[in-house]
Formats: C-alpha cells, structure tokens, sequence
C-alpha cells in the first residue's frame, strides 16, 4: 500500500497541513531521529520521505521504502546525510532547502566572529558563575574585527552573506572557492579571490562554508592550520568534519590560533573534550538556521518540494 508522503520529523508552520491537502501523510511528531529499526515500518510504501539532518538515507533506508519511492526531501541546504548516488540510481529525487536559510546561518557565522574575537563566552560565562570581576583596563581584552581580513572559504550565498557582515564591521574579505564566486557579487564586496594558501596565510578570521564531500573532509587539517596567520581565528558552520577537530585543538593548545568559534562538530552531539576544556573556543550546538522564521520557511519549501514531484511538476530546489 502506497502512503504518499512520510515526514519523519516534527514540522514548523502549516507545511504538514499543506501535505495533508493532497496525500496521504504519515508524519512522525517527533523531535529525536528514527531509531533505524524502526524505519521499516515507517517507511514502507512511501512516496515521499521529508527527512532531516539527524537521519541517514543510505541503501538500508531506501530498501525500507520500497520501489514506489520517487524523492527523498532533505528540510536542510546540506545533503551530506544522504547517499544522493544511491537514490540516483534507483531513480529517486533528492531536493534540498538552499536560499531560505542564507541570512540566518550567516548571522550565526558573523555572531561566532564577534564571540571568538571578543572572548563572549569566556565573558558569560564569567559572569554566571560568579567569578570576581570589576571593570579593568586588561580585562578580558579582546581583538577588534575592524580593519582586519576575514577569509571566506566557500563562497556560496552563506559564505557571500557572512561577508557582507563582514564589511559591514570594517573587515576587508578574500574568498576560495572550489568554483568561481559571482563576480558581481566580488565586485560588491571589494574582496579578492585568492587560492587557499594564500588565504590560510593573510586571514586574521577564517570562515568555513564549503559543503562536506570526500573533497572538503578535513580541508582544514593541520597542514592548513599551520599555514593560518599566527594569532588568527577559526569559525566553522558548514560542516564539522571539514576541519579536522584533534589538529584544531592542537593548534590552539599551541597559542598557534587565538581562537575558534564552532556551531558544528566531526561527531555531532560529540564535541571534543578538547574543544570543551578550552575558554578560548565558542560552541554552539547547530543553530545556523535555527530561528522560527527559518526553520519555517524550510519546512515549507521541503513540502513545496514533495507537491511539486508528487504532482509532476519537478523539483523545485533539485540537489544536482
Ligand atoms: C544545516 O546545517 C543545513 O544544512 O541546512
């Protein structure tokens, strides 16, 4: 029996009212991934599978859902959860939710700049714990944004967006990319397309906004944090395991980095003990996207995806 439509996740706004109009919708009012055994019989004739970030979809998930599947709808921009050659050649779909998300990701990048640079967690949690404090000229000194360079690897609409911040606090921008940024948009900013070393080696801030592929899994390794400006930061809210999360640690134990600031982690929810044990370092727990607005505006373009297929009409936002 066909189901049409599974969601495997509690859904913002009226994406699943809107599914509703038009099939048969099994949806699972939870938060929590899908433990894996239990994906058989959620699956089983579906049609559709809206899925996010906490769910695998490999050869074991598709087999759950049988031969009558036709696109997997990722609520997320990155798709590295999902085996997207696995679902090419059964003929499945995969789409994914770029666009809507830009601005709230790149907010959290510009945010882990300023809480890195300027020591905020250190600060807060300074203040929560009771720690004696007094206004001092060498308290908690920070390093001021203004007039340095922020290297943007990645230049996609996140990693554009969290410039534009940038030069909007004085900062000066280069940018890598595996494919050439947008030239207006270059033009735009005043920022130069540099190649990654010479990247790593002028940055005084380094935001990371590639995608995760077997080409960009620790892109930054120790290698690269060795060639990064002595002093320099590390923001990450692509992808953890884009940068390798022991040298990372090693280069701030070394005073080689003066800090980073993560919203993404190689083993997420794990975060290093490392990592954890430093003050120097600001963690957030995958929050780029995370605002109402957002996360609603993503719901509702993953189910604008499925009537869309289901439809006959093709995806909107097809992962090519
Ligand atoms: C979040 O990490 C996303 O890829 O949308």
């Amino acid at each position: 029996m066909t189901v049409g439509v599974v969601v495997l996740s509690r859904l913002p706004g009226d994406a699943v009212e809107r599914l509703r109009a038009e099939h048969e919708v099994r949806y699972r009012d939870e938060d929590s991934p899908v433990p894996v055994r239990d994906l058989p019989v959620l699956l089983s004739g579906a049609e559709a599978v809206v899925v996010t970030l906490g769910h695998r979809v490999d050869d074991a998930f598709l087999d759950a859902a049988g031969p009558g599947l036709k696109v997997i709808s990722n609520v997320a921009v990155g798709y590295d959860n999902i085996d997207v050659e696995a679902c090419r050649a059964r003929g499945v779909l995969v789409t994914n939710t770029p666009g809507v998300l830009t601005d709230a990701t790149a907010d959290i990048a510009f945010a882990l700049v300023l809480m890195a640079t300027r020591r905020l967690g250190e600060a807060e949690r300074g203040v929560r714990s009771g720690r004696p404090w007094g206004f001092g000229m060498f308290h908690l000194l920070g390093t001021s944004v203004q007039g340095k360079v922020i290297g943007i690897v990645g230049p996609g609409a996140i990693g554009l967006a969290t410039a534009r911040r940038a030069r909007a606090f004085g900062m000066s921008v280069l940018l890598w990319g595996r494919s050439e940024p947008d030239p207006a948009a270059v033009a735009a900013l005043e920022a130069e397309v540099v190649g990654f070393e010479e990247l790593l080696e002028r940055s005084d801030v380094m935001s990371v906004h590639v995608p995760l592929s077997a080409a960009t899994r620790h892109l930054v390794d120790a290698e690269a944090l060795a060639r990064m400006k002595p002093g320099s930061f590390l923001v990450n809210t692509a992808r953890g395991p884009v940068v390798d999360e022991a040298a990372l640690v090693d280069a701030l134990e070394s005073g080689h980095l003066a800090g980073a600031g993560l919203d993404v982690f190689e083993e997420e929810p794990r975060v290093h003990p490392g990592l954890l044990a430093r003050e120097d370092v600001a963690l957030l727990p995958h929050i780029g996207s995370a605002t109402i607005e957002t996360r609603t505006a993503m719901a509702g373009l993953a189910a604008d995806n499925v009537l869309a297929v289901l439809g006959g009409r093709g995806p909107i936002t097809p992962v090519r």
